[in-house]
C-alpha cells in the first residue's frame, strides 16, 4: 500500500518534470506555455517557485514518454495521469498550462491545468481523487506559504491559483487557495497547524461573497479568528494585486479587513431590512454562528456587537444561542 503510493509520487513527480521540460525546451511550449505566463505577467523565479510548465496539445505525448521510461500504466491511470477510454489510452492534460499541488512536504500530488483558449470548459482540469490525493485536505500554496503563515501569523486564503502566485509575486506569501471550492474542516485544520488568523479575501462578486459566507462557520467552530475583504467588483487578489502592486495591496487589506462575524451580520441585514421575518431569520442566523465560537470570552463580545447591529436585547441572543448549543451536544 504504501509503496503504491510511493509509485505515485514518483510517476506524479515524473510529470512534473515532463510539463516543465516541456515548456522550457520545446518551440510549442515557450511559445504558448511560457508566453501565457508571461502575458499575464509571471515572473521566470514564480514560475520556478511553483514548478509551472507545459502540456503539450498531443493525444500522448506523456503517456508514451512515461512508457518508454519504465512507468506501468496502471501506475500512470491511479495517478490520475492518463485515462482509459475501452481501449484507448490518452493523457488527461494536453495542451494546458500545468499547476502542480504540493502536500505539506513539496512532494507533487496533483495538477491544476488551464486551458488557454477562451471560452473553452472548463478553464480549469483538475487531478482527480488518488490515494495521494484528497482535495478537501489540501490548500495550494501550501508548501510555498508555510513559514509565512508563522512568521505572519496570519493565512490570506483565496480562490485561484493565479492568485497566490500574484501575492507571492508581490512579496506576499502567507497565502493558500482553497481552488474554488467551500473550506473544508481538513483544510482549516492544515493551517492551523501554522496560525490561528484567517482573512478570507474573495472574489468581488455575488459568488464571491456568498463564498465567503459559506464555510466560514468552520473556521469559526475550530477557534480560529476570521476576517473577511472583499475586493472591488469584478477584481480578484490576483487582477486587483497587478493593479495596486504588492504593497498598496497590503494596505488595502489591512484597511478593509473585517470581523467575519460583524460582516456576515451586515451582509445579511442588508437583504432584511424592513421584513421582520427575514430579520429573525438573520438574527437565527448570526446567533447559530456565534455559538459556534468555542472561546466564552469572544463569545460574549461577539453577543454585545451583534445585538447593537440587529438591535435586539444581548440577553435574548445568548438565551437562543445556549439553546443551539445544548440541540448540537
Ligand atoms: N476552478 C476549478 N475548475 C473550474 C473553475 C475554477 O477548479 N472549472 C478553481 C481553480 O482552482 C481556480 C479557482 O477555482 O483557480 C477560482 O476560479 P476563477 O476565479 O474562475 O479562476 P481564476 O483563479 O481567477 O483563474 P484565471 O485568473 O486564470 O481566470
Ligand atoms: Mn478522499
Ligand atoms: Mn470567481
Ligand atoms: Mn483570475
Ligand atoms: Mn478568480
Amino acid at each position: 500500500k504504501q509503496e503504491h503510493k510511493e509509485s505515485l509520487f514518483i510517476a506524479l513527480n515524473y510529470a512534473k518534470d515532463f510539463f516543465i521540460e516541456k515548456m522550457t525546451k520545446t518551440s510549442e511550449g515557450k511559445s504558448v506555455g511560457i508566453g501565457y505566463f508571461k502575458e499575464r505577467g509571471f515572473h521566470n523565479q514564480t514560475i520556478e517557485n511553483f514548478e509551472l510548465g507545459y502540456s503539450l496539445n498531443q493525444w500522448d505525448a506523456f503517456e508514451k514518454a512515461a512508457l518508454q521510461k519504465g512507468f506501468k500504466e496502471d501506475i500512470l491511470e491511479a495517478a490520475g495521469l492518463i485515462m482509459r477510454k475501452e481501449d484507448r489510452k490518452y493523457d488527461r492534460f494536453r495542451s494546458r498550462v500545468m499547476f502542480p499541488i504540493h502536500n505539506l512536504a513539496g512532494r507533487v500530488i496533483a495538477f491544476g491545468a488551464r486551458t488557454l483558449k477562451k471560452d473553452d470548459k472548463p478553464k480549469y482540469l483538475n487531478s482527480p481523487e488518488t490515494e495521494v490525493y484528497h482535495k478537501s485536505d489540501v490548500l495550494y500554496g501550501i508548501f510555498q506559504a508555510k513559514n509565512a503563515l508563522r512568521m505572519e501569523d496570519n493565512a490570506l486564503l483565496v480562490e485561484g491559483y493565479t492568485d497566490v502566485l500574484s501575492l507571492h509575486q508581490s512579496g506576499i506569501e502567507n497565502v493558500v487557495a482553497s481552488s474554488g471550492t467551500a473550506l473544508t474542516e481538513g483544510q482549516i485544520k492544515l493551517v492551523k497547524r501554522f496560525t490561528n488568523n484567517m482573512t478570507v479575501l474573495y472574489d468581488g462578486d455575488e459568488a464571491g461573497i456568498k463564498a465567503s459566507l459559506r464555510g466560514t462557520d468552520l473556521i469559526l467552530e475550530q477557534g480560529m479568528d476570521v476576517r473577511v475583504v472583499v475586493l472591488p467588483e469584478g477584481q480578484d487578489p490576483d487582477s486587483y494585486c497587478r493593479e495596486l502592486g504588492g504593497q498598496r495591496f497590503k494596505e488595502y487589506i489591512d484597511k478593509h479587513a473585517r470581523d467575519f462575524i460583524l460582516f456576515k451580520t451586515d451582509v445579511l441585514l442588508k437583504g432584511a431590512e424592513n421584513d421582520p421575518i427575514k430579520k429573525a431569520n438573520v438574527t437565527r442566523d448570526i446567533v447559530q454562528s456565534i455559538a459556534k465560537i468555542p472561546d466564552p470570552i469572544k463569545q460574549s463580545v461577539f453577543y454585545k456587537e451583534c445585538a447593537k447591529l440587529l438591535n435586539i436585547p444581548e440577553e435574548l441572543l445568548i438565551s437562543e444561542g445556549e439553546k443551539i448549543k445544548q440541540k448540537v451536544i
